[in-house]
């Protein structure tokens, strides 16, 4: 058990790749969780497709044991003497370190609802980004304690006074308040764990007042085969002990804890886990779904059954139809789903059918990221090869009138490329707010969600050679005149290529999806027309012209076995063919389609 005196609980929080996990990794060595130079590279995100693209994904937390050295001089009254102490104080400090992708922006809210400060990390080659701000903001509405630091002061184009400059100007920090390191060399790196013992407070103890109350907020959660959930939990009050009857308060599904513990990083069991601390309850629940982020465990014994402040259902923003290549997959892609959907609660899917992708799945996911991530473990791990749609926002429908989703955004941009910024959210339908000019320029837009996910983020790329960045966040669906647009092969609408799109897309899309089919449909024995139809009128339409293919014609009529090898052939190749309405469509005209997006 510790006294919550000596704990000290903070995330790390940044912008994309500003070096959260490396500096985790130097943390980890300074205090011997594990060798420095035994382990590779990020030793908290183990999760390979998150190591591959250098992203963190899930977040890991881990529990540390550090000894500080703490100096003080002290004076010794009645000889006026100056004598140096050297105690040595012994600290527990618990890091939760955080994914920077947008996508990911809510395991980041609940991680700040569980510790009392972080480190805010810059990266001094780029400085002030997006999601130092966005995630600053967060911080601050919490009232946690912030260590401004920049990082990555060992690169030669690392500007460390701008970097610094701006930190002072956004936080109102002072100079020499912040710290300058390279989480790679580890320099200074010492000095800032230190600055985490002595700056971020002990937990608040009792913060809902009244003690009776054994409240302890999850954060996260996994599925163990053998122990069911694994919840991840920062206790606020009381304590949490093997054996004890306690109750999910918004799920209110109760159940016996089988094990507790902390984190180090691996699972390892513990007594107790007391006020303030943060580890893992293993509840023995077998479904994921009934033990959600931002739910509290409530001891029953307590009679009381009140949830801490901030559960939020996570909400999937952007959805995407998934078949398997092979139609005979459709089991084992069902399997993977459910297995994947165990360890990843935010997942949404249910079951469709395509006349010419057979079965498959429609899914609910928390952006592109996220949609990008999962059709890739899906295809890795599970060995599944898989057709993803095109990626689009949910519309609601309300007496035929339509709503879309908006976001809210933040962009950050160096001075040179703000015209160019601006012209490109003009493109893309966002409503100018506000602007804020210091060292970088801070834009404030409103933008449909819609447009957020076609390629807006590449064009702010290319227009600001990359040094543009951009936060968002969820505002709100606003009424907007919208259609299905529907593609109709000689006639017959084909569902997978419809899509509902607002009237000021509806031509350019159209225009887009033909000439994308008419080189993607190979001639047919007839001719095959090809139309997009909007608001019950056909706005654009292609042809493809009739091409009669006879194999065998240039054989005369000779070679009987060469004949029918070649005739076979041609039945395989038609196997592989999908049959649209009357047309023929080859299964890799969809990935190319799809592909594209
Ligand atoms: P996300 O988890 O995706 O948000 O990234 P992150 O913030 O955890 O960044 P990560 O630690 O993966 O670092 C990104 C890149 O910067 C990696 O290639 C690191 O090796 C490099 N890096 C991190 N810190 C430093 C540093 O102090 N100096 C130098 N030269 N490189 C660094």
């Amino acid at each position: 058990m510790q006294k919550p005196q000596s704990i000290r609980n903070f995330a790390i929080i940044a912008h994309v790749d500003h070096g959260k996990s490396t500096l985790a990794d130097r943390f980890l060595e300074l205090t011997g969780v594990v060798k420095a130079g035994l382990h590779e590279e990020q030793y908290l995100d183990r999760n390979p497709i998150s190591r591959e693209r250098g992203i963190t994904i899930k977040l890991a937390p881990v529990r540390m044991e550090y000894k500080y050295k703490v100096s003080s001089i002290k004076y010794k009254e009645e000889e006026t003497k100056k004598y140096l102490i050297l105690n040595t104080q012994y600290f527990i400090l618990n890091l939760i370190d955080t994914p920077g992708h947008v996508d990911f922006s809510y395991e980041v809210d609940r991680t700040l609802a569980c510790v009392e400060g972080v480190i805010l990390l810059v990266d001094a080659t780029q400085g002030i980004q997006a999601q130092t701000i966005s995630n600053a903001y967060k911080a601050l509405d919490k009232d946690l304690v912030i260590i401004p630091t920049v990082n990555k002061i060992d690169l030669p184009n690392a500007d460390v006074e701008r970097t610094k400059k701006q930190l002072v100007d956004f936080l109102g920090v002072k100079e020499e308040e912040i710290f300058e390191v390279s989480a790679k060399t580890g320099e200074n790196v010492e000095k800032l764990l230190n600055a985490v013992a002595e700056k971020i407070p002990p937990p608040r103890v009792g913060t809902s007042r009244d003690l009776s109350l054994q409240q302890s907020l999850i954060f996260d959660s996994y599925f163990d085969l053998h122990r069911g959930v694994i919840a991840f939990v920062r206790v606020f009050d009381a304590e949490l002990k093997r054996g004890v009857n306690v109750n999910l308060a918004t799920a209110n599904e109760s159940f016996q804890i089988l094990e507790v513990g902390y984190f180090s990083p691996d699972l390892k069991p513990t007594n107790i886990l007391s006020i303030g601390e943060i580890g893992y309850v293993v509840t023995n629940l077998k479904d994921i779904h009934k033990v959600k982020v931002g739910d509290t465990i409530v001891d029953i014994a307590s009679g009381r059954d009140r949830s801490l402040a901030g559960y939020k259902k996570i909400k999937p923003m952007v959805f995407a139809s998934l078949f398997p290549t092979d139609t005979n997959d459709y089991l084992n892609l069902k399997k993977a789903l459910e297995k994947l959907y165990l360890n990843d609660s935010s997942l949404e899917f249910s079951a469709i059918h395509s006349k010419a992708l057979g079965t498959g799945f429609r899914i609910g996911f928390l952006g592109l990221l996220h949609a990008d991530v999962v059709h890739e473990r899906l295809e890795r791990e599970f060995g599944l090869s898989l057709i993803l749609t095109p990626p689009q926002v949910d519309f609601n429908i309300e007496n035929k009138r339509f709503y879309e989703p908006w976001v809210k955004i933040l962009l950050v941009t160096p001075e040179k490329y703000l015209g160019n910024v601006m012209q490109i959210c003009l493109i893309f339908r966002a409503k100018f707010i506000t602007m804020d000019n210091k060292n970088q320029i801070i834009l404030h837009y409103e933008m449909p969600m819609s447009e957020m996910i076609s390629d807006f983020y590449d064009k702010l790329k290319s227009v600001s050679s990359g040094f543009a960045s951009l936060d968002w966040e969820f505002l709100e669906y606003r009424e907007v005149e919208a259609d299905k647009l529907a593609l109709l092969l000689n006639g017959e609408p084909v569902e997978e290529f419809s899509e509902i799109v607002v009237r000021e897309r509806s031509l350019e899309k159209a225009q887009a999806l033909l000439k994308r089919l008419r080189e993607l449909i190979p001639r047919q024995q007839y001719e095959v027309k090809i139309q997009a139809q909007y608001r019950g009128k056909i706005i654009a339409s292609e042809r493809i012209s009739p091409f009669r293919k006879d194999v065998t014609k240039k054989l005369y009529g000779g070679d009987r076995t060469r004949k029918d090898k070649l005739l076979e052939k041609q039945r395989e190749g038609k196997k592989k063919m999908k049959m649209v309405g009357r047309v023929e469509i080859p299964k890799e005209a969809f990935l190319k389609l799809f592909k594209v997006h």
